[in-house]
């Protein structure tokens, strides 16, 4: 059991808070808050009990270089509208002016650090810049579920020099993820799509001991069918991956896990929204075309069926280009069928939780998450460094 906010009296103190606000940003605009928005338990906490709550995070790769577009000034701003309050931020998060603003403050008060990814000791895990990320604190909170797979210097290398908890938002989500992999009512149901087989191997791998139904889409689901034989014409393949491919489909059979590939399919003559398009059966693909989206008719009414009868979903990226109106059938339906039936839905955070909420059932769902690859890494059944980090109970 590790530390939870409930195990440390906050009152007056200065706490470092690791959030992930890796947000999409245009325009110099948050476009989705909804990382910020989940953060929010966890910093009300704080400041109701009179803390002093000093956030890091990341935002995007700036691979240790200042950026001026990946500055955290927008989410700053979106975080004070969310809050209610006032939100400070600095530029930066090591140094003189950090230390002057923590000195600063008074207790309840909110302030906002620079992107960490801003120095190189950031993803080294230099253990010099995590001391210096700590120096300003006195405990630690981890919040960021998102970046929980990185084991990084504001992730990992702080808890070297201060006593730490975990918040809210960590801990609803490894309850959640943990749930469903601990404790799942059958039939379990995975939808796997996405663009590559080759960064969900493990995961299917993992899941394949566990669920009842494993359901392909995306690019995923051309590689399994180019594996199988079919003709997939110009589409996203993994040619390096197709062995692989066939001994998954060998190992779900083996242990009787039944593993569904797309009956039919929308294809599209270029990579385009505006393309022409029809829908085939998966054994008609000509070669000058290109399947865009995994839901065909059949295949949606199968899925759709399965997913209704099941007890547990969880879904693992888009099965088609959503991001193409003409092309987000597929993923359209998947979305629906998990808002109407009354299985435990978990959908992994990145792709899945966008398409969850352009399509507008992020009420329907039993937990979004908010971690992309960090979900990922949990469904592989793999340790996520930055808990293991975290003080014991
Ligand atoms: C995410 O968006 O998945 C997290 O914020 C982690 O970001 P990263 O993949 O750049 O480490």
């Amino acid at each position: 059991m590790k530390k939870s906010l409930k195990d440390y009296d906050f009152k007056n103190k200065r706490v470092l808070v690791r959030v992930d606000f890796n947000v999409p940003l245009e325009n110099g605009k948050v476009t989705d808050t909804n990382r910020i928005e989940a953060a929010l338990p966890t910093i009300k906490y704080l400041v109701n009990e009179d803390a002093k709550v000093i956030l890091m995070s990341h935002l995007g790769r700036p691979k240790g270089e200042f950026k001026e577009e990946l500055k955290l000034d927008p989410v700053g701003k979106e975080l004070a509208n969310l809050l209610h309050r006032k939100v400070k931020k600095v530029d930066d998060c090591i140094g003189d002016e950090v230390k002057k603003a923590v000195d600063d403050m008074e207790k309840g008060d909110v302030l906002l650090l620079e992107n960490t990814r801003f120095y190189k000791g950031e993803k080294k895990n230099d253990p010099d810049f995590a001391r210096q990320l700590a120096e300003n604190a006195d405990i630690f909170v981890l919040d960021a579920f998102g970046a929980v797979h990185r084991a990084h210097a504001s992730t990992v290398g702080v808890t070297e020099y201060l006593p730490s908890a975990a918040g809210f938002l960590l801990m609803r989500e490894l309850n959640a993820l943990g749930d469903v992999m601990e404790n799942p009512e059958s039939p379990f149901v995975a939808i796997m799509g996405g663009a590559k087989i080759s960064g969900k191997i493990a995961v299917i791998e993992n899941l394949i001991d566990k669920v009842d139904y494993i359901l392909t889409g995306g690019g995923i689901a051309n590689t399994f069918l180019k594996s199988q034989g079919y003709e997939v014409g110009k589409s996203l393949v993994e040619d390096d991956q197709l062995q692989i491919a066939q001994d998954l489909v060998k190992k779900a059979k083996n242990k009787g896990v039944i593993l569904l590939l797309p009956h039919d399919v929308i294809i599209a003559d270029e990579f385009d929204n505006d393309a022409n398009y029809k829908e085939v059966p998966v054994s008609e693909v000509p070669v000058d075309w290109e399947i865009l989206d995994s839901g065909g008719s059949n295949t949606i009414k199968e899925y759709t069926k399965i997913i209704k009868d099941a007890k547990t979903v969880i879904w693992n990226g888009p099965i088609g280009v959503f991001e193409f109106e003409n092309f987000a059938r597929g993923t359209n339906a998947i979305a629906k069928a998990l808002a109407e039936t009354d299985a435990k839905t978990i959908i992994g955070g990145g792709e899945s939780a966008a398409a969850v909420k352009k399509a507008g059932f992020m009420d329907k769902m039993t937990h979004i998450s908010t971690g992309g690859g960090a979900s990922l890494r949990f469904f592989e059944g793999k340790s996520l460094p930055a808990v293991e980090a975290i003080d014991d109970l």
